[in-house]
């Protein structure tokens, strides 16, 4: 029997599961990481015209029902993170803890919209690398640029080989998502919140409102990185994150005992 957390990690936009390839690799000593890859997104399937979070979300309920899992630890990044809430709000007994990575609670605003359906256009019109080259340069810090070529190359990669089909469908589904902000202060679970001091695509007082309105949670910035977190400085995430996740594990058995 496999005793290790369920370890459920979704992938922002316009990524894909790569992404978490240095949680994948590092902690499966103590979780079993679970990385797929979000529809339109990788190599999974073609999308809907308009792909919600809680459609991204109940795809994910029906992998975990798939491999028997009941519970995970649910962990997003950025739009994943907009999937991580919308689970929660749809399956709050499958989750066992929330990871919140570079991510925002709130919904767009009108002009947001009218971006997301830009950006929708573009992609299908375009191409994604078109859309790769305007995000980039607020995916990744300056610092991880500079000192990290290797990850920034990376990460350019992975965004441009995702299907203008699948951004154009999250795109939309992103524009049409609802307010959180009112779920935070009910949350039970044990919750973290990572970000990078340098984000520009999601500042971080974002996180620190988040962190103020989810009762008992934790908050971590790490210092240089941007967006990703996870790659630009994965020892130190994974570090966080291991540390979580024990805490989650030690929770989980002090409540079987009880
Ligand atoms: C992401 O990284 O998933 C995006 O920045 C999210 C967004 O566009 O709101």
């Amino acid at each position: 029997m496999d005793l290790r957390v369920p370890l459920l990690l979704i992938h922002g936009f316009p990524h894909d599961r790569a992404l978490w390839r240095p949680q994948v690799e590092a902690l499966r000593d103590i979780a079993r990481p679970i990385a797929p890859d979000l529809r339109g997104f990788g190599d999974a399937g073609t999308a809907a015209d308009t792909m919600t979070m809680t459609d991204f979300a109940a795809d994910l309920k029906a992998l975990l029902d798939s491999m028997r899992i009941n519970k995970a630890v649910v962990c997003g990044l950025s739009m994943g993170g907009y999937v991580a809430l919308a689970f929660l709000a749809k399956y709050p007994d499958m989750v066992q803890g929330l990871v919140l990575c570079n991510t925002r609670p709130g919904a767009d605003s009108d002009e947001a919209r009218k971006g997301r359906q830009a950006t929708a256009k573009r992609a299908l019109e375009e191409g994604v690398p078109a859309i790769a080259k305007d995000v980039f340069g607020k995916m990744i810090s300056e610092r991880t640029r500079s000192t990290r070529p290797d990850i920034a190359s990376n990460v350019l990669t992975m965004m441009e080989r995702q299907r203008p089909q699948g951004v154009a469908s999250a795109a939309r589904g992103m524009a049409a998502r609802p307010d959180r902000t009112p779920m935070l202060p009910g949350i039970t679970v044990p919750t973290l919140i990572i970000t990078g001091s340098e984000d520009r695509l999601i500042p971080v007082s974002e996180s620190e409102a988040m962190h103020a309105a989810i009762p008992g949670s934790e908050l971590v910035v790490v210092p240089g990185a941007g967006h990703l977190p996870n790659l630009e400085d994965a020892e130190t995430f994974n570090n966080v994150l291991r540390l979580f996740l024990l805490k989650v594990g030690r929770r989980k058995a002090a409540q079987q005992l009880a």
